[in-house]
């Protein structure tokens, strides 16, 4: 702590009624060390200069059961091709709300809601080696009574009547490795919720796993199609692919679960049908490397299972000199998680 470079900034609220006259906020950062700590009540934890790694150590305070991080802006690098986060990472650990979760991309505008549980400390660490690694996350403490704290297992929590939730990192490509729940809280009156594509967004709203593996997008699919990566709004089937129908559900909690597995393979070539020479040894009468029946080239570096041809029959011998045919291999794609180049998701919700 000693060497972290803290700064106290009183920022005089002077137009609103609901905020104090004076509210104190912290800026915090990884400068001068790897490891800081965060004690105070809305924290802005920023960007180091220095560190490319920080490690940041929320301990429950008494009385407080909840963080919310907001996340003012939040830009690491980008996922990979398939979804991980090799480049920049923020790893999320210690809250009963989600296991450990780790993010990467662009989240500026989103937020968390991150539970004690029976944890005595959360832990957020940040690698961020890219250029443009900018962050300011804003984490307030909720006392376990405070209205606005949200129910345990809600990574996101509305309270508003409609709003809209994108997945992490939307629009660019879709991370591995998500599993957690977004809550609305149901304003007085409601019934039910509904559920559609975001309108005020440019390109799709919806593609998870939306290719077929062949070049085709998936359209709606739902149920056991989704068996890779989903969301499913309570009461409802798992809905995955490139459309996203407009649902309405009367289940309470109004819920949407987020289930991204942790592999996105990328689009195979189409499989290709390999041509061999082909030689047989009457002498030894054995089939060997490149034998019609023999082994063919190992091409599971690029996720293809290749099947040698079946032996001939004696008339298709060559005699008991050493011959030459061609014959083929046959190459084929296992069946694949077509998930690569996805995007994620944006839903509007309206409570009706
Ligand atoms: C980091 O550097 C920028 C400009 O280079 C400066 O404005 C900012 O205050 C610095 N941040 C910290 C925490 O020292
Ligand atoms: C990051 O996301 C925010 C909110 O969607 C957007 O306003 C901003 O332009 C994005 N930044 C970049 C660099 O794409
Ligand atoms: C932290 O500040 C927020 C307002 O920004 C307030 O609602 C909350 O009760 C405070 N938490 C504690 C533990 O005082």
């Amino acid at each position: 702590m000693d060497n972290v470079i803290k700064t106290i900034l009183t920022l005089l609220v002077l137009a609103s009624p609901i905020v104090d006259a004076c509210e104190e906020v912290e800026v915090i950062s990884c400068d001068n060390t790897d490891q800081v700590f965060i004690t105070e009540n809305n924290t802005h934890v920023v960007t180091s200069n220095i560190s490319e790694k920080c490690r940041f150590v929320i301990p429950k305070e008494p009385g407080v059961c909840q963080m919310k991080l907001d996340l003012v802006i939040f830009e690491l690098g980008d996922a990979d091709a398939i979804g991980d986060c090799t480049a920049d990472v923020m790893t999320i650990s210690g809250s009963k709300t989600v296991k450990v979760l780790s993010v990467c991309g662009n989240l500026t505008g989103q937020h968390m809601y991150l539970d004690f549980g029976d944890s005595d400390k959360i832990e957020l660490t940040i690698q961020g080696k890219s250029k443009n690694v900018a962050y300011d996350i804003l984490a307030t403490q909720l006392k376990c009574n405070h209205p606005n704290r949200a129910p345990v297992h809600c990574l996101q929590y509305f309270k508003s009547k409609e709003g809209s939730v994108r997945s992490f990192n939307y629009p660019r490509q879709q991370l591995n490795n998500q599993e957690y729940t977004v809550c609305v809280e149901a304003v007085s009156g409601v019934d039910a919720i509904q559920w559609r594509p975001c309108k005020e967004i440019t390109g799709e709203p919806f593609f998870i796993s939306g290719n077929s593996g062949k070049g085709k997008s998936l359209g709606a699919a739902s149920g056991t199609q989704c068996y890779a990566d989903y969301v499913q709004i309570l009461g409802e089937n798992r809905r995955c692919g490139s459309t996203f129908l407009p649902m309405t559900s009367f289940a309470k909690p109004f819920m949407l679960h987020v289930g991204f597995d942790a592999s996105e393979l990328p689009l195979l070539p189409l499989p290709p049908v390999l041509s061999l020479p082909v030689y047989f040894n009457r002498a030894e009468n054995v089939n060997k490397p490149g034998f019609p029946g023999g082994p063919c080239p190992d091409m599971s570096s690029v996720g293809l299972v290749c099947t040698p041809p079946p032996v001939p029959c004696e008339s298709h011998e060559l005699g008991n000199r050493r011959g030459k045919e061609v014959t083929t291999c046959t190459c084929t794609a296992p069946a694949m998680n077509s998930d690569a180049m996805n995007t994620g998701f944006c839903l509007d919700f309206i409570q009706i």
